[in-house]
């Protein structure tokens, strides 16, 4: 078993370098399936989640090719649809996309359900009235989702919720669809519109893209294209957040400020100074960390894949706070571990009421999903003691090389392998 270990109290000083974003690698990645022809995809974040997608790519007849750490060359001339491996396809959310990429390409798609973080009920019935709108006939049995369409056929689609998977899936469908697509009420966020850019530089024709109305025209072919990923917001957004919570001074590169707002908006009520350059972001503690309160909402609103790094740095904060999460029902499984090491907090329906400043100290905890393993992250980095992590797969799975960028800057932290008991009895 694999545990991060974490003594705190050493404020992170210097410069760290955000990677790709992983919720765009991920869709723009799969989507080169929909394209037959030879893409070069750079600045791509070396996760986990990007290893399956490359291996499902590559279980599909995909030929793939590092050219360097980040970047992937993937040649889906000669893939076939109607095959990917569901022992990996239900490891992870984004795989889903391959419905999308293999109804455009192919025609019909067969894929295992989805899995990936759990918190909450995560339905795709949204993704699948997109695809029923196109003309595609979709069937939901044996934890397949089977879809099949003669010709898939440009409409209009109004989504009742905002949805960036559903967005994103039926974005890829249409890029390939007859006629012109509309999706209404479409998701705005940074990585929609950088899907967006990838498909057009592959010769798609989508406009809107950041707005809430999406218009695409079909297109009999996509090519191939050299694309470079943008940088990772919610991984910005963390290293921000551990700078404010171990009150040190971190310049973030390799960022947009603009797609931080609402977290640098947040840190500056805090009392937290942020100074934003081109591509740059830094932030200074000045040892005061200001209660305030926070709502999750869609892009551009407060993300709901920053909570679980706010619920750890507002348990430092000098009051009381109220953390509302309003997209996922179930994103609080992080608090019971924060209260391990001390932090007072209590749920309510969709809000953590946080009394900041309360006592506390290291101690051993799980990483229950991605954004919640960072969190005990940076609590572990601001409070004293020794704080030790488990399931820290989870955090593989999103963040480039954590351990090591948070070394670099001053970090005590390490990864380290214990043999669990089983083994240990075994070897013994
Ligand atoms: N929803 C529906 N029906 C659908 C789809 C979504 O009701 O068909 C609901 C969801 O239950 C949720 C809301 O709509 O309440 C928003 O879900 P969305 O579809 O936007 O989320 P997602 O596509 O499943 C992606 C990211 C998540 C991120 C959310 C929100 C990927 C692979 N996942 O999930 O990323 O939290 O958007 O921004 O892109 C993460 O990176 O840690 C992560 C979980």
């Amino acid at each position: 078993m694999e545990k991060i270990i974490v003594n705190g109290g050493r404020p992170l000083v210097g410069s760290v370098e955000v990677s790709g974003s992983k919720n765009a690698a991920i869709p723009i990645i799969l989507a080169t399936l929909a394209v037959d022809d030879v893409c070069v995809i750079e600045n791509v974040p070396s996760i986990s989640d990007i290893s399956l997608s490359l291996e499902i790519l590559a279980a599909m007849g995909c030929r793939i090719r590092m050219l360097s750490r980040n970047t992937v060359e993937v040649d889906s001339r000669g893939a076939k649809g109607g095959i990917s491996p569901y022992e990996l396809v239900r490891k992870m959310r984004g795989s889903y996309y391959l419905v999308g990429a293999e109804l455009g390409r192919w025609g019909k798609a067969y894929v295992g359900l989805p899995g990936g973080c759990d918190f909450g009920v995560r339905p795709i019935d949204q993704h699948i009235k997109g695809f029923k709108a196109l003309g595609a006939q979709i069937n939901v049995e044996s934890g397949y989702i089977d879809a099949k369409a003669d010709t898939l056929q440009g409409t209009s689609i109004y989504f009742d919720v905002e949805t960036v998977g559903g967005t994103i899936n039926v974005m890829i469908a249409a890029a390939r669809a007859k006629g012109t697509t509309i999706i209404e009420n479409a998701a705005r966020e940074p990585h929609v519109v950088d899907l967006a850019n990838f498909l057009n530089t592959c010769g798609a024709k989508i406009t809107g893209a950041g707005t809430d109305t999406i218009k695409i025209k079909g297109v009999d072919h996509l090519c191939g294209c050299t694309y470079a990923i943008i940088p990772d917001m919610i991984e910005a957004g963390t290293y921000m957040c551990a700078a404010a919570a171990t009150g040190g001074h971190l310049k973030v590169t390799n960022v947009i400020p603009k797609h931080m707002e609402s977290v640098s908006a947040k840190l500056e009520e805090m009392g937290v100074k942020i100074i934003e350059n081109d591509d740059s972001i830094e932030v200074i503690s000045t040892g005061v960390l200001n209660r305030v309160n926070v709502k999750t909402a869609p892009y551009p609103g407060f993300p709901t894949d920053m909570n679980p790094q706010f619920g750890a740095l507002l348990c430092l904060a000098n009051g009381v706070s109220c953390l509302t999460e309003s997209i996922f029902n179930n994103r609080f499984r992080y608090v019971e571990e924060l209260k391990r090491m001390g932090a007072s907090i209590k749920v309510d329906g969709a809000t953590a009421i946080i009394e900041g400043g309360q006592s506390m100290s290291g101690a051993p905890v799980k990483a229950v999903d991605l954004r919640a393993g960072v969190a005990m992250i940076i609590a572990g980095m601001a409070i004293k003691g020794r704080t030790e992590i488990e399931d820290i797969h989870y955090i593989e799975r999103g963040y480039d090389d954590v351990v090591g960028k948070l070394r670099a800057v001053g970090a005590d932290i390490k990864k380290v392998i214990v043999p669990d008991a089983a083994q240990f009895e075994k070897a013994n």
